[in-house]
């Protein structure tokens, strides 16, 4: 079973690779994405360790000058997808978008590394890539925390990669749709509509995309000129791991005043994070930044933090509300509380289950020494794969397959949790 669980991911990340990139799945997203691509290469390095450092490389050979790794390379033509390169207009002779994604690639260069059996070649690839990521975490720091706070802003609710979680919809009614271009969607041609954002949602994400592209992607001038600014916990704890690891590493390869300086971002950043703590919710809360207030949503935003490095007892007290959830569901991790009257278990981030934050907060729960929780999430994991197959997301109430399927990034989180389980 578990030999053919494994050859079926990996014929799926194979099927999914254009050679030097991967796409998260045919037809619904037909580029590069920056997350999906780091997780990716954790699966591939399975396999073929050269392949999955190609498979970074190729994402960083697209970093903006500034420091900003985009979160879509625009490789090759393709109609198949809205918003496409000249919608975002960047201006880049390979278009890319002009937003970023959460920063997991510190964390899996590290892992990458880690695991390595070819140690020379890890040695090479990672030293490069190395002042490259470090880039990108200064830019966060520079661009997205203009005003020093330690935490980081998203400008666009693509940038969480949490697309239409609940916990942006009110500051997301901030949110004008004026002068917006009328367009087509093609999203919902490829998947079921009511698993998807909503099109007032869309509307939203494309104003944003027209106001920031009106400011010629200048990033100096984003983020306070943003309607929209929200500081997320699990945005930022995956940010903060990565500064942390990257530390480590960079140290073990010699590039001292990099470790120093990531060390120096994740202190500053994790002691910001406990304004973020909510005892009440059991969990972190988002911040709206414009309004200075907690966004009082008990989103898997706020259950992700335990990917960061975060004291212990804050862990003890996300895996009893985790413990909690999988009472009221038959898959964990639901990405928003089944209570809540904004729940739909089908729709994208509003409860879905996604394997690749189930991996990250079992990871962080194991580190933690929050064993019983993270065996949960992975059985359940697994549990939604032999129900369901390689689906993009799940619902965690009955396990039914939503959104795209033979997703890349699915079956990589599957080769990671049969193969080495979460590590601490
Ligand atoms: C999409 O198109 O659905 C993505 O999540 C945005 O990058």
């Amino acid at each position: 079973m578990t030999q053919a669980l494994l050859d079926h991911a990996a014929e799926i990340l194979r099927e999914n690779d254009l050679g030097a990139y991967t796409v998260p799945t045919h037809g619904l997203y037909p580029f590069q994405w920056n997350w999906d691509s780091c997780l990716t290469a954790l699966g591939q390095a399975h396999f073929d360790e050269s392949r999955a450092w190609t498979e970074i490389e190729t994402l960083f050979a697209h970093q903006w000058d500034d420091g900003m790794v985009p979160h879509i390379v625009f490789h090759k033509q393709d109609d198949g997808y809205f918003p496409g390169p000249d919608v975002w207009a960047t201006g880049r002779a390979v278009p890319t978008s002009g937003i970023t994604q959460p920063a997991v690639a510190g964390f899996a260069v590290a892992r990458l590394y880690a695991r390595a059996k070819d140690k020379n070649m890890a040695r090479a690839r990672a030293s490069a890539l190395l002042p490259k990521i470090a880039k990108w975490h200064d830019w966060f720091f520079r661009c997205r925390d203009p005003h020093g706070s330690g935490l980081v802003a998203i400008i666009h609710p693509w940038e969480s990669g949490r697309d239409n979680s609940v916990d942006w919809d009110a500051a997301f009614e901030r949110v004008p749709t004026e002068g917006v271009m009328p367009f087509t969607r093609r999203d919902t041609q490829h998947a079921n509509p009511a698993h998807r954002p909503t099109q007032a949602q869309y509307e939203r994400y494309i104003y944003l995309v027209q106001l920031f592209r009106g400011l010629g992607w200048d990033n100096e001038r984003l983020h306070d000129a943003s309607p929209f600014q929200v500081v997320d916990p699990g945005f930022n704890a995956i940010l903060l791991r990565a500064c942390s690891d990257i530390a480590s590493l960079a140290t073990e390869l010699g590039q001292t005043e990099i470790a120093t300086r990531s060390q120096a971002q994740a202190n500053k950043g994790l002691g910001a994070m406990e304004s973020l703590w909510s005892a009440p919710h059991g969990q972190y809360l988002c911040l709206d930044r414009q309004l200075g207030r907690l966004v009082q949503s008990p989103s898997i935003g706020g259950l992700l933090a335990a990917f960061a490095p975060i004291p212990a007892e804050r862990c003890r007290v996300i895996a009893a509300t985790l413990a909690g959830l999988g009472d009221k569901v038959r898959y964990l991790v639901p990405s928003h509380d089944p209570d809540a009257a904004e729940f739909d278990a089908l729709r994208y981030w509003r409860g879905p289950v996604w394997l690749i934050v189930n991996y990250m907060i079992a990871d962080g729960l194991t580190r933690a020494g929050e064993t019983a929780v993270a065996s949960r999430i992975v059985a359940d994991s697994l549990g939604l794969i032999l129900r369901s197959g390689f689906a993009e997301y799940y619902s965690p109430v009955d396990g039914t397959a939503c959104g795209g399927g033979r997703f890349t990034w699915t079956a990589a989180m599957v080769i990671e949790f049969l193969t080495n389980g979460p590590q601490t």
